[in-house]
């Protein structure tokens, strides 16, 4: 018996990847391809009044110029069920089918040539006249509202709780009353969006960056009217996307209307200036937690309130407040949630949506609330320790979290730091020691998964699932190779295609879990088929050119009475320059409970990946918006700031040991977005530790220190 799973291979689509074999969206090769080039809107509200077109449809080069004035009418139908990527109130943008203008940046009119060059630059000569509204610019609160019912039915209600918060706060010896906030932030994967749409009669394919094929081939059934299997979408590689691929973009759409006007492929790329504003962004949000608590530590109240951004023609809400209702034991629990509407483009999930944002609040709310109660940070966690989820009234199908806390502490050296803040020193910076507790929930969705394997002994692997770089590749090719008892060369797993079997969406960290157990069915089905022994002697026997079985995976009662979450602890030592405001993070340990690791190799990359996004979150990473305009100013990665080598040290992953089978046949429960979690209010402690100061608004920069220091 091969045992696959545990081990640390390395990814098997690694060498493809560094040697440029790996094909992206826009290295598709396909003849007689035209280039498309958007121009978008420079005012956030109003409509258009005048566009000329003349210049561009002049220019070399330039096959047509598309806008309101000539698109076609699209049908613009509605799903049955929105897809869980998508915002549940409001209407997605729709392009070309008017003159409004609802945000700046909005696609008006794309131009189609025979270079990338030539449509950049056509599209430079499109000149417009508008009739300006005044915009929603500022994110003020005495404009907000609670989400409708069906965002609420997601799980986004406006208000939820347990208990009676408000009398319990008010009773509680020890309380706390803050405010925090962070800035709008932007996923900036590295491979910029694009799409190159292909029309062969009335049947489309899309070569497309895309976190879930299958619904990109929903999504553009319904605009254009087609039945979908008219559709194929093609995605085998995602050079990282973070949750901006989820969705399918208004520019998909603009490919596919173009190459359908042009009568020829189209590609169509996003700059990265237009990736600020086509494909969505962390909503800013503002949080307000109280806390109450008794002589002993133990939580009496939680009161959380947090208030979002979103666009004119969405309502995208996130589970910001989700931590707060489950996180710690506590009978008294009140959270609210209310967006403000903005002349923006809507916003969209980025790397553990609301989750990093509310713990964020919580758990630096749970270091001042573990001051005022005279208790160590972990201590107090621990004394309100939830052993089960006291929200669903649900127990757990596993939680190692005070694993986590005694594992990474240990690690860390917890308890050599110093308790008084602003007392630890070296030179002229200023050292200090923070820790939170991180936290995201574990879903399952149905999958299925067909292999196929052939005389010489080879073993193929489908599904149309997705890889951001998580290591999908890597993790399926193991659990396929462990089932059939092969090697993982002999297995070739291949996903990221609508002619694959049906697969869930590449997000919220349930690829494993989900697709997980689909590939290791459907290889257990081959395996039955060829009568359980050894399948490459078996199929030397059967004498056959290939035996293929499908099979399909999904969660059952299991779901309903248990609650499932992965969960873990955050240290950091922070530096902090006393004369510059600058912060240094010499180490960071973070021990998780993602239940079984397939993986530790690549479990281990995707934590350091969490990491180094917590510690852009904490002090780095805002886009910039200037509430007159209604515009990001600093969109373009030399004043976006994002973590680079330099800014990052010594970064410490362990894991919690444990299965949980509970949740699912592999005992995964999902790492990815977990590790970002917790780390940047981990570094606010650590801030504060070092400093005596409590900075709450992120991201944490000199400046900010500087005002105190
Ligand atoms: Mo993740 S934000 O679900 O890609």
């Amino acid at each position: 018996m091969n045992a696959w799973v545990g081990k640390e291979i390395s990814r098997v689509d690694g060498p493809a990847k560094v040697t440029g074999q790996a094909t992206y969206a826009a290295e598709f090769q396909l003849r007689n391809k035209a280039y498309a080039a958007l121009v978008t809107a420079t005012i956030p509200s109003g409509t258009i009044e005048r566009l000329d077109v003349s210049a561009a449809e002049a220019a070399p080069g330039v096959i047509l110029v598309l806008s309101h004035l000539n698109a076609p009418g699209l049908p613009y139908a509605q799903p049955k069920k929105r897809p869980v990527v998508d915002p549940q109130a409001g209407e997605r943008l729709h392009v070309f089918q008017g003159p409004e203008v609802l945000f700046d940046g909005q696609p008006i009119a794309v131009v189609v040539a025979e270079t990338k060059e030539q449509a950049d630059s056509a599209a430079m000569l499109v000149s417009v006249d508008y009739r300006q509204t005044p915009p929603a610019g500022d994110m003020d609160p005495s404009r907000s509202h609670a989400p409708n019912e069906a965002v609420a039915k997601s799980g986004r209600p406006g208000e939820k709780g347990r208990g009676d918060a408000g009398p319990a706060y008010r009773g509680s010896a020890v309380t706390i009353d803050i405010t925090c906030s962070h800035e709008r932030e932007q996923h900036n994967a590295m491979e910029p969006h694009a799409t190159i749409a292909e029309w062969d009669g009335d049947h489309l394919t899309l070569y497309d960056k895309s976190q879930w094929v299958d619904n990109v081939r929903q999504e553009i059934a319904l605009i254009f009217g087609m039945a979908e299997d008219n559709v194929r979408v093609i995605s085998p590689f995602v050079g990282g996307a973070f949750g901006s691929a989820l969705r399918t973009w208004p520019h998909v759409t603009i490919a596919a209307l173009a190459a359908r006007q042009a009568n020829r492929p189209v590609q169509l790329e996003l700059s990265r200036r237009q990736c600020f504003f086509s494909a969505g962004a962390r909503p800013k949000t503002l949080q307000r937690l109280r806390l109450g608590a008794d002589h002993d530590g133990k939580l009496q109240a939680i009161i959380h309130e947090a208030i979002g951004q979103t666009s004119v023609y969405e309502d995208y809400a996130e589970i910001t407040l989700d931590a707060a209702n489950s996180l710690y034991a506590c009978s008294n629990v009140a959270t609210r949630y209310h967006l403000v509407k903005m002349n923006m483009n809507s916003p969209c999930p980025m790397r553990a949506p609301g989750t990093a944002t509310g713990v964020f609040g919580l758990e630096i709310a749970m270091d001042e609330m573990a001051e005022e109660c005279g208790l160590d940070p972990v201590e107090f966690r621990l004394r309100n320790h939830a052993d089960r989820d006291e929200e669903k009234d649900l127990p757990y199908s596993s939680k190692e979290l005070k694993a986590c806390y005694a594992l990474a502490a240990e690690a860390f050296g917890w308890s050599h730091r110093s308790t008084v803040p602003g007392r630890n020193r070296n030179d002229r910076w200023l050292i200090g020691h923070g820790m939170a507790t991180a936290f995201y929930p574990s879903h399952r969705s149905s999958s299925t998964a067909k292999a196929t394997m052939f005389a010489n002994g080879t073993v193929v692997v489908r599904t149309a699932a997705g890889d951001m770089g998580p290591g999908t590749y890597t993790a399926m090719t193991q659990l396929a190779a462990e089932t059939l008892d092969l090697t993982p060369e002999q297995v070739q797993f291949e996903l990221g295609d609508t002619d694959m079997p049906e697969a869930p969406v590449h997000g919220g960290s349930i690829t494993l879990a989900s697709v997980g157990n689909a590939v290791i069915a459907a290889c257990r089905s081959l395996r039955e088929k060829l009568g359980n022994g050894d399948p490459v002697a078996a199929m030397r026997q059967l004498g056959q050119e290939a035996v293929s079985a499908d099979a399909e995976s999904k969660p059952g009662e299991e779901a309903n009475i248990y609650s499932s979450s992965a969960f873990g602890a955050v240290f950091v030592e922070v530096a902090v320059d006393s004369r510059l405001g600058a912060v240094r993070i010499p180490r960071i340990v973070g021990a998780y409970d993602i239940g079984t690791v397939v993986n530790p190799k690549i479990a281990r990359s995707q934590c350091i990946g969490g990491m180094v996004g917590g510690l852009g979150m904490a002090l780095l990473e805002q886009a910039e918006w200037d509430p007159a305009l209604c515009r990001v100013m600093n969109a373009n990665l030399a004043e976006y700031l994002v973590p680079v080598n330099a800014d990052v040290q010594h970064l410490d992953v362990l894991f919690a040991p444990g299965e949980d089978k509970i949740f699912n046949p592999i005992g995964s429960k999902g790492v990815a977005e977990i590790a970002l979690t917790g780390v940047a209010p981990a570094i606010a402690n650590a801030i504060y530790n070092a400093t005596g100061h409590r900075l709450r608004n992120l991201p944490i920069t000199p400046d900010k220190l500087l005002e105190v220091l």
